[in-house]
């Protein structure tokens, strides 16, 4: 085998209640993640030893243009630290082939590490295990293990410790692309500076019930996001793709993550176009993207296409 590409979805997070900063500077969370139809493949293919190569290309042109191509990408490290654990040289190329906005509160980054995990995993005959790789996608960050389980998800502690939630019907999704990303770390700054006093994260019986019922209007009255007031405060302008959602029925509308990414809950196809229309013709927003939701976790899909 000289080439593994894995197939890895984007999240929203359908619940995102946050604590108080803790000791260590991160927060105690309940996130409620649901893995979505919007996905990047990364190859990893055998190269000669030597500094690890990195390439990027995408529908998002100027979403590629941000992804750091050195040692720093989470996918890098993230091919570094399975070849460490499995005690072989890390020689190879990766290729991330991204539709997942950059830096846009879906998690792309994190997804593409959990999928260099997955096909480093696969490619070098590792045998890891599922336990292994999850602990190993924890110490590269937060969002890392949620992609190797996809569907839908609780995550406490930092948000890495895993509880799958069932879903019960194919929900419609239209997200609003912005323009530039927003640093996950500036945004947790922002809240801890206008929520000193963040009660402990609770969850939300009445949404895991929705979620379960496939009741897309009771999912869409529940979707809440602790950062969204953050993530308005740094980028004021996201309001009004919130409120053009809103106006052209979208069932709920929520900043995907610490954003900037905005997320649309449509009844079915049809509202969805419709969302994705009005937020075209607002000029709100730099895109939209359909997607549904849950889907599954990264997924070998087979060696590259020539
Ligand atoms: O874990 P990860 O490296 O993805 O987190 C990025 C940043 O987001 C952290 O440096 C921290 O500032 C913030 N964060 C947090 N609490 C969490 C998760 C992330 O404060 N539970």
């Amino acid at each position: 085998m000289t080439a593994v590409t894995v197939r890895v979805p984007a999240k929203v997070n359908l619940q995102l209640a946050v604590g108080p900063a803790r000791e260590d500077g991160y927060h105690d969370l309940v996130n409620v993640f649901h893995a979505v139809s919007l996905f990047d493949e990364v190859t990893v293919t055998r190269a000669e030893p030597g500094p690890l190569r990195l390439t990027v290309c995408g529908d998002l042109e100027s979403h590629t243009a941000r992804v750091p191509l050195d040692g720093s990408n989470l996918a890098a490290r993230a091919a570094e630290l399975l070849a460490r654990e499995a005690g072989v040289e890390p020689a190879v190329r990766i290729h991330l082939d991204k539709s997942i906005p950059v830096a846009g509160g879906m998690a792309g980054g994190s997804a593409d590490a959990a999928a260099a995990l997955v096909a480093c995993n696969t490619l070098w005959g590792a045998g890891l295990s599922d336990a292994d790789l999850h602990a190993l996608a924890a110490r590269l960050g937060s969002d890392v293990p949620f992609p190797l389980l996809g569907g839908s998800a609780v995550g406490t502690g930092r948000g890495e410790h895993l509880t799958p939630m069932p879903c019960g019907g194919r929900f419609s999704w239209v997200f609003a692309l912005a323009e530039g990303g927003l640093s996950t770390a500036a945004v947790f700054r922002e809240y801890d500076r206008l929520r000193p006093d963040a009660p402990p994260p609770r969850p939300d019986p009445g949404l895991a019930a929705a979620l379960a019922e496939g009741d897309a209007p009771a999912l869409g009255a529940a979707l809440a996001n602790d950062l969204e007031r953050a993530a308005l405060t740094l980028r004021p302008e996201l309001r009004r793709t919130l409120d053009t959602g809103r106006a052209a029925g979208a069932l709920g509308a929520i900043v995907s993550g610490s954003g900037p990414t905005c997320a649309f809950l449509a009844a079915d196809a049809a509202a969805a176009d419709r969302i994705a229309a009005a937020l075209t013709g607002s000029g709100n927003c730099a895109g939209t993207v359909r997607a549904y939701g849950d889907v599954p976790g990264a997924t070998v899909v087979g060696p590259p296409e020539r």
